[in-house]
């Protein structure tokens, strides 16, 4: 897969990290359905939150699976063993504010009792680089494995930041699952080419960005779009 940037012209191509750094869901009638509804720029407020939750739990379980498992038995009401197995290690959810809370919720859900840290990025409206507001992370973080939420990968600025922030924490690279709802080319590339131990879940690649870093064909603001703030 590979895209043009509307700025440079130049050709980004992601296939070597496609299956190995990057896990796209798969693209099924379901999941293409789902994406339609949120993608309409007339779906009303309410379908919009309902369908990408739908997605984002897809996500959140998808994410879950590259976790470590171990063995583990238990006994079934008809006196049999099951082989099975569970999560072996600590976990820690990490939205980035305020877009990423938008996982949150189905996170919780699905892991009740997970503990959350934040992280506020913003882009320095001079500078035009991702600037650190606020970050509160579990003290024993170095430990966890840790998803961290944010589900608009476009040039990657602001989630490079909040890796090396991670990895400042003492998070290991590659216990950093980035669970992300879409993303083009340019956003993978600068993610994997500087932390290829990374690996990034998403529902979808888009073509490319445009002149003002919106994804095409997109989805439009996220954040504006799931929180009412348009
Ligand atoms: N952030 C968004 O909300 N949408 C984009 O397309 C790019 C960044």
């Amino acid at each position: 897969m590979t895209s043009t940037t509307a700025a440079t012209e130049e050709t980004v191509s992601i296939e070597e990290y496609l299956g190995r750094n990057v896990h796209l869901l798969p693209q099924t009638h379901q999941l293409r359905a789902l994406h339609t509804v949120i993608r309409d720029r007339n779906a009303a407020r309410e379908d919009f939150v309902f369908y990408s939750e739908r997605i984002i739990r897809l996500l959140i379980e998808a994410g879950l699976d590259l976790l470590p498992f171990e063995e583990h038995v238990v006994e079934t009401p008809v006196g049999r063993e099951y082989k099975g197995l569970r999560f072996a290690g600590k976990l820690c959810g990490v939205p980035i504010i305020r877009a990423g809370e938008s996982m949150e919720g189905q996170l919780r859900t699905v892991v009740p009792g997970i503990r959350i840290g934040k992280i506020l990025m913003q882009r320095d409206p001079v500078t035009k680089l991702p600037k650190l507001y606020y970050s509160k992370l579990p003290e024993d973080i170095a430990e966890r494995h840790v998803l961290m939420l944010e589900p608009m990968l476009a040039t990657g600025g602001t989630a490079l930041a909040a890796i090396s922030l991670l990895l400042d924490h003492g998070v290991k690279e590659e216990n950093i699952v980035f669970v992300n709802f879409i993303t083009v080319p340019e956003g993978i590339a600068a993610v994997c080419e500087r932390f290829p131990k990374v690996r990034i879940v998403t529902s979808s690649i888009e073509e490319r960005l445009n002149e003002n870093a919106y994804m095409l064909p997109g989805i439009g603001d996220f954040g504006d779009r799931f929180f009412g703030t348009v």
